[in-house]
């Protein structure tokens, strides 16, 4: 064995020992299927050209290539392909042994993870926009040894073939909707694992189809790269201060001048007054201040901030990469970083504006709202667009251009 292979090895287990227990400290169990598969696929055959270490890093994607300043692809980070690996074994009965996979958007890496998962019975078709990243797949995938898994050169956004359907379409690539194609081409039971925004948040949400609609089982923090072709859907980051920004849905508009000098405004701070235990999932909570507030405020919006305007205190929000904010009647509020009061911490909001303390107490009566009703988690339905409201769940409706989706909260 060559040095490099020993070192390959070495480096390899000790990323999956970090992320089983980075999997324990979020209160998740990673599947021993998806662990062993990440223990034996070598990661480096398909990041040619990066350090070892690099190619190893549990916490961090692999950019491989970029459209000016955006990634445009990426070989995803370890920790998010195997939450979303576990999410699919979770929700499809038995595992994913035998099973029919289609990835949306390829690099090799978990096209070869899947293999490893459905097993010589099994089939992995993997699909992506771009011929070069499906040209490297191809190569990456043969020097791997992976010569049993279908690369396709499409936009997913169409079906990438007429007559199969799926047990189990994983997509690896930011969407704002789900197109017909992804429900058409899945067989009735079948699971989507996908990376969905609503209220400008992103999720990976483990759905299930059952007829012409899907529901979803799980739901995990993640970020991705954005979807082209077809189905891309703009983004719009209005900046309010040096190193801060608005991100803004598709029709969303905010002038950008009086939102400009908000922060420069006294800063109001309010608490909830919960004692949240350390492994509390906050990415739900987040769902639910969206979907509350949106009924009363002018805009809900996304906060985003680079770390130097996060330490100059210029803001103080929960998530520098998207904390759930809103703007109302010339104020701004948005969810802000937790207090620790020994092994327990609570919520907060800060508002700046002239009505900054009544927001900052209305957007922390709904986190402790949220606290009162159980920590309740998100659930996503997707329907076919056009569905009739009489049809609908009860629940926060967001119409996208080919469905209709809705949250609901149902206690953990
Ligand atoms: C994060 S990368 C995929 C990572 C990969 N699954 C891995 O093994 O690490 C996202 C990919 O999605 C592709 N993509 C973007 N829009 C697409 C579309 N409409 N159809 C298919 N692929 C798309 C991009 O070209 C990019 O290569």
């Amino acid at each position: 064995m060559s040095i490099d292979t020993v070192s390959s090895q070495r480096l390899r287990e000790a990323m999956v020992d970090q992320l089983v227990a980075d999997h324990e400290a979020k209160g998740l169990v990673m599947r021993p299927e998806v662990e062993a598969a990440l223990r034996v696929v070598p990661r480096e055959l398909y990041t040619p050209g990066v350090p070892l270490v690099e190619a190893y890093r549990s916490d961090s994607a692999v950019i491989t290539k970029k459209r000016g300043d955006e990634t445009v692809s990426s070989v995803s980070a370890p920790w998010l392909i195997a939450e979303m690996l576990d999410q699919a074994v979770d929700a499809l009965d038995g595992g994913l042994a035998g099973r029919h996979v289609l990835e949306i958007g390829s690099g090799g890496y978990n096209a070869s993870l899947l293999r490893e998962l459905v097993g010589p019975s099994g089939s992995v078709t993997t699909v992506d926009i771009d011929p070069e990243v499906t040209e490297r797949a191809v190569a990456c995938l043969a020097a791997a040894g992976y010569s049993d898994v279908t690369v396709v050169c499409a936009d997913a956004e169409q079906p990438v073939t007429s007559d199969r359907r799926f047990d189990l379409i994983i997509v690896t690539v930011g969407a704002w909707d789900v197109p017909p194609a992804w429900i058409a081409q899945l067989a009735e039971g079948g699971v989507l694992v996908a990376p969905v925004r609503t209220f400008g948040m992103t999720r990976s949400w483990a759905l299930r189809r059952d007829g012409d609609r899907l529901v979803s089982s799980s739901d995990r923090l993640c970020g991705f790269v954005a979807m082209q072709g077809a189905g891309a859907h703009e983004v719009r980051y209005v900046d309010i201060a040096p190193g801060v920004h608005l991100r803004l849905d598709e029709g969303q508009q905010v002038d950008a001048t009086s939102v400009g000098g908000l922060l420069a405004l006294p800063r109001e701070q309010a608490w909830a007054g919960a004692s949240l235990p350390p492994r509390t999932v906050l990415a739900d909570l987040d769902l639910w201040l969206a979907a509350r507030l949106r009924d009363e405020v002018n805009e809900v919006v996304v906060l985003t901030a680079q770390q130097d305007a996060v330490d100059a205190g210029v803001v103080a929000p929960a998530w520098r990469f998207g904390t759930p904010a809103a703007l109302h009647g010339g104020t701004f509020v948005y969810r802000s970083a937790l207090r620790w009061s020994g092994d327990v911490f609570d919520v907060g909001a800060c508002a700046h504006g002239p009505d900054a303390a009544v927001w900052a107490a209305r957007m922390v009566a709904q986190m402790r709202a949220w606290v009162d009703a159980g920590e309740p988690s998100a659930v996503l339905s997707v329907l076919p667009a056009g569905t009739p409201d009489g049809d609908v769940p009860a629940g926060t409706v967001l119409d996208k251009r080919h469905s209709r989706m809705v949250l609901t909260f149902t206690p953990a």
